[in-house]
């Protein structure tokens, strides 16, 4: 039976990865066997626990301010120490995390083929969102089989002359594990999440933490989220803050003490999704925020000057509005006062995916190996 791996190291990249393992378990044809970086820690371990993975190998290479170049030596040499113990018949890898181009580049090395879920987004701007960007193209032109969650990141991998046999649109399986768990009323393990629930209160939810807007950028979010505060008392801002501590040194100091701001610790996926279906809208820098909020009708609106995500902004459910602080006040304002704005932008819509991305993926693994004959495409 071929062994597959999936290898995976930070949140975003396990919630993704976990309906992939969770079919490749349920299928008859193959081994599977995961490996974690831990280039995350606390938040790695948050998702895998929720749902029920436990890693068969654990690099642990999480330390405290790590620098890129840390996070790609210790991947490469840990994975080049298991895989001269054994290697799988294919690596799997996520999005454009550096865990997922270090894996990419140690099983390329090791002959191993790998194959790229999430591929073929591109900003066109190679420093923005900086460095993944540069991680995903490096993947693209090692990957043997690529499963592009778009038909616009399929034609993106095709004007890079990637060959139209070894890509396979399969949607986002980031949809399948938002339809997993939304829904479920999961408790809120902070009471003040609870006590606002049961207040009716309209609820802004942000998130932020991208590399590019550490530093100026995120003080003027900051600035931004104390005035919006000051301004809506009707308005409660519900800030999970992630764990990364330049992030919060940068946002937490203009917000504390703020009565109608609720910062909490990173929210367990299932009470994140039960938290973006019972706010008014988004305002975010995350990549899988700005898929998951358009399928439910959320207005997003992302502090960011581009994006490699551009479906729903051609749906009209994300704006684009950088991170200058009278523009996102102004932004945020608009959506509280301006109906007809509002509702313009709270289509459902889904354009990332329909929940079968993981099937999808794994018959495209099965064609890889001879087991079995590829889905139709996403469309
Ligand atoms: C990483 C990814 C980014 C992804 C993001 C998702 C890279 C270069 N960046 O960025 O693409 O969008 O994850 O959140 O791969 N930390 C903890 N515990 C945790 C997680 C982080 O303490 O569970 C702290 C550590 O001090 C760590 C810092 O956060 O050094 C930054 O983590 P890192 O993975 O380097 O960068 P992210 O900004 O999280
Ligand atoms: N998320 C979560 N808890 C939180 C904040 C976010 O489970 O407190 C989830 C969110 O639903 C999305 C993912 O984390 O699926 C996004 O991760 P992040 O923003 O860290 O990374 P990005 O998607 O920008 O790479």
């Amino acid at each position: 039976m071929p062994v597959v791996m999936p290898i995976f190291g930070t949140r975003p990249e396990a919630i993704k990865m976990a309906p992939i393992i969770l079919a490749l378990r349920d299928s008859a044809e193959f081994d599977c066997v995961v490996t974690v970086t831990g280039q995350h820690r606390e938040m790695l371990d948050q998702v895998n626990e929720l749902f029920g993975i436990v890693p068969d190998h654990d690099l642990n290479i999480l330390q405290r301010g790590q620098s890129l170049s840390e996070i790609m030596t210790r991947t490469v040499d840990g994975l080049n120490k298991i895989f001269q113990n054994g290697k799988p018949d294919a690596v799997i890898v996520q999005g454009d995390t550096t865990t997922s181009t270090a894996a990419a580049i140690a099983a390329f090395y090791h002959d191993i083929p790998v194959i790229h879920a999430e591929a073929g987004l591109r900003s066109g701007n190679l420093f923005s969102p900086f460095p993944e960007e540069g991680n995903r193209k490096i993947t693209s032109q090692i990957a043997s089989l690529h499963l592009a969650p778009t038909n616009t990141s399929k034609e993106n991998l095709l004007a890079e002359g990637i060959s139209r046999e070894d890509i396979v649109v399969t949607g986002n399986t980031v949809i399948d594990a938002l339809l997993s768990t939304v829904g479920k009323e999961v408790p809120f393990s902070d009471p003040a999440l609870e006590e606002l629930v049961d207040s009716g209160r309209r609820v802004l939810l942000v998130t932020t933490h991208r590399r590019e807007n550490q530093g100026n950028a995120m003080l003027s979010i900051g600035r931004a989220l104390a005035r919006i505060a000051e301004d809506e008392a009707e308005l409660t801002i519900v800030l999970p803050a992630h764990k990364n501590p330049v992030v919060r040194e940068a946002l937490l100091p203009s917000i504390k003490d703020i009565a109608n701001v609720i910062v909490t610790e990173p929210l367990a996926y299932g009470e994140f999704t039960r938290m973006l279906s019972l706010a008014h809208f988004v305002l975010t820098d995350s990549g899988g925020v700005q898929e998951e909020a358009p399928s439910l009708g959320k207005p997003v609106l992302v502090m960011r000057e581009n994006t490699e995500r551009p479906e729903a902004v051609s749906a009209g459910t994300v704006r684009l509005i950088g991170t200058a602080e009278d523009r996102i006040v102004r932004e945020v304002q608009t959506l509280l006062r301006n109906r007809s704005v509002f509702d313009g932008m709270a289509n459902a819509v889904n354009p990332y995916g329909d929940g079968r991305a993981a099937a999808r993926t794994i018959a495209a693994i099965e064609a890889l190996f001879g087991l079995g004959q590829r889905m139709d495409d996403f469309i």
